[in-house]
């Protein structure tokens, strides 16, 4: 048996009136990778932040190694060798990926930062760990997915004793995640780590954990070795048995035919832009929802963002509604009703201040108050409606940083739908969303192509999104996409991620 390294017992932690932890107990072993699993909101965040030190609890004591400990600030958990890796990703944009690694821990020599030893320490831990960087780079400039690998490859190297993951995954594409997986569990062995791991993907928490726990409402509801439980158990736990039924009844998506489709309200031919697109064909019809898929690097989140105005288009033409369309800016693609949801909420999605609601009608409240009149009370009715029809859990009316990450998500797709699009632009759209609403979210977005006739296109490095909420699916490669469309009804997961990996032409398919 694998020695106790950290024990919680009832931990308490309370928001205003609001309890979120009540009486929560969790025991890390040495050695073990352990799951934390629960929907949005359980309170997963918040446990792992008590622990790091970064939330004071309300109750409860910690016991590491044995011994007592109690932590007034991150540095604190940190110095006692526990590391996290926060759900919003937390480095500073404007140092290099080395400076960040390094960040609290430099190697210095008589009192003399050594920044050639960091430097190779760096480009070593980010060589082994699959990313070709020289870690001079300044992480503004970096995509999400190599921004979390670099926060976790610094929580490893830290050398720490207990090593907190909070959804380190979602940006990750296949390969990366299957690399994650077994670096956790040789460092978990090897180091005699204690590792705690956040995630929703199930077939994740089944590949690398040794041991689960389930929270539910700031509740354990589960706790045992992962090889004593099975996935309906875990997803029950998660959901409730109710809920896991009418899951389970729910019938699968209806996918449309392609015979019926409209002609195409966006097209791009031969789009280029300085940085990273070469050559992008596609047409999107009122009523589809499109998947793009490709692997990390292809240029999927730039397209959208070239076609949303945030970054400028070099070569090729693009037209909307028949007219051409080059917007300058993001204000630009809105007022053509072209609305995007980035898959970074916490850079460019809402105004951690202001409540759920306020948030959702922002953008609509402008565009009304141009006419005079301002149905203020109208918008926000219609604002909770959506809110509650995507279940957001947690106070609406409380500044939105106060939601859960999940929760937050949800209130950014509130927003998208409720600014009318006719033209929708998703990135990444589940990002850290449970098994219980991400069935939801699926049939929402296609209840609005089908019923509202928004084009839909989404990109997702989960292939198993693409196929349940697409249509049909295009592939970008390296900056290029044919616009060649291949029907998700006859992929599968091994096809797609073939698809994005073939470099000769791609066949046509019958
Ligand atoms: N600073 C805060 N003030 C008030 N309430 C908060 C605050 N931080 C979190 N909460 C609430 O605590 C509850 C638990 O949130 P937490 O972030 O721990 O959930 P989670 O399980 O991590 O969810 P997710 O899967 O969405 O990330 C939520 O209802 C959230 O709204
Ligand atoms: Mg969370």
């Amino acid at each position: 048996m694998a020695e106790e390294r950290l024990v919680a017992q009832g931990i308490v932690k309370r928001y205003g009136s609001a309890t979120v932890l009540h009486g929560v107990a969790l025991t890390l072993r040495s050695g073990e990778v352990h799951g934390l699993v629960g929907h949005n909101g359980a309170g997963k965040s918040t446990l792992l932040k008590v622990l790091a030190g970064a939330v004071a609890p309300d109750g409860g004591t910690i016991l590491l190694d044995g011994r007592p400990v109690s932590f007034a600030s991150p540095a604190a958990a940190t110095a006692a060798g526990i590391a996290c890796v926060f759900q919003e990703l937390s480095l500073l944009e404007n140092l290099t990926v080395t400076q960040n690694l390094f960040l609290a821990r430099e190697i210095a020599s008589a009192g003399i930062l050594d920044k050639q030893a960091m430097r190779e320490t760096a480009r070593r831990e980010l060589a082994a760990n699959g990313l070709n960087l020289t870690g001079d780079e300044k992480v503004a400039n970096l995509p999400v997915a190599q921004r979390q690998m670099i926060e976790i490859i610094g929580a490893l190297a830290r050398n720490a004793r207990v090593i907190l993951l909070d959804e380190p995954t979602t940006a990750l594409e296949r390969g990366q995640i299957d690399r994650l997986v077994e670096t956790l569990r040789r460092i978990a062995r090897e180091r005699d780590v204690a590792i705690v791991i956040v995630d929703h993907k199930l077939d994740e928490i089944f590949a690398v954990c040794d041991h689960v726990t389930a929270l539910m409402d700031g509740r354990v509801v589960l706790d045992a070795p992962i090889a004593t439980v099975s996935h309906e158990a875990v997803v029950e736990s998660i959901i409730g048995q109710q809920e896991a039924a009418r899951l389970q009844a729910q019938a699968p998506a209806v996918h449309a035919t392609a015979a019926a489709k409209p002609s195409p309200i966006l097209t791009a031919r031969g789009v280029g832009a300085p940085r990273g697109l070469r050559d992008v064909s596609l047409d999107l019809a009122p009523g589809e929802v499109l998947g793009l898929y490709g692997l990390a690097g292809s240029g999927r989140s730039r397209l959208l963002r070239t076609l949303y105005g945030l970054e400028p288009v070099g070569h090729g033409t693009m037209r909307l509604r028949d007219r051409p369309y080059r917007p300058q800016s993001p204000r630009a693609a809105m007022r053509e009703a072209v609305v995007f949801v980035s898959e970074e909420r916490k850079a460019n999605g809402f105004i951690p201040d202001f409540d759920a609601i306020r948030n959702c009608t922002l953008p609509v409240l402008r565009r009304h108050a141009w006419g005079g009149v301002i149905r203020r009370q109208e918008a926000e009715q219609e604002a909770i409606g959506v809110l509650e029809r995507l279940r957001v859990r947690g106070d609406i009316h409380a500044p939105m940083s106060r939601l859960s990450g999940g929760n937050q998500q949800k209130a950014l797709l509130a927003k998208a739908v409720l600014q009318r699009p006719q033209v929708l632009l998703l990135d990444e759209p589940t990002k850290g969303i449970d098994v219980g609403t991400k069935a939801e979210i699926h049939a929402f977005i296609r209840s609005l192509a089908a019923q509202s006739g928004v084009a839909v296109l989404v990109v997702s490095t989960e292939e198993e999104e693409l196929l349940a909420v697409c249509d049909e699916v295009i592939i970008m490669q390296r900056g290029r996409c044919s616009g060649r469309r291949h029907e998700a009804a006859r992929l599968d997961s091994t096809t797609l991620r073939r698809l994005a990996l073939e470099t000769t032409p791609e066949p046509v398919l019958a």
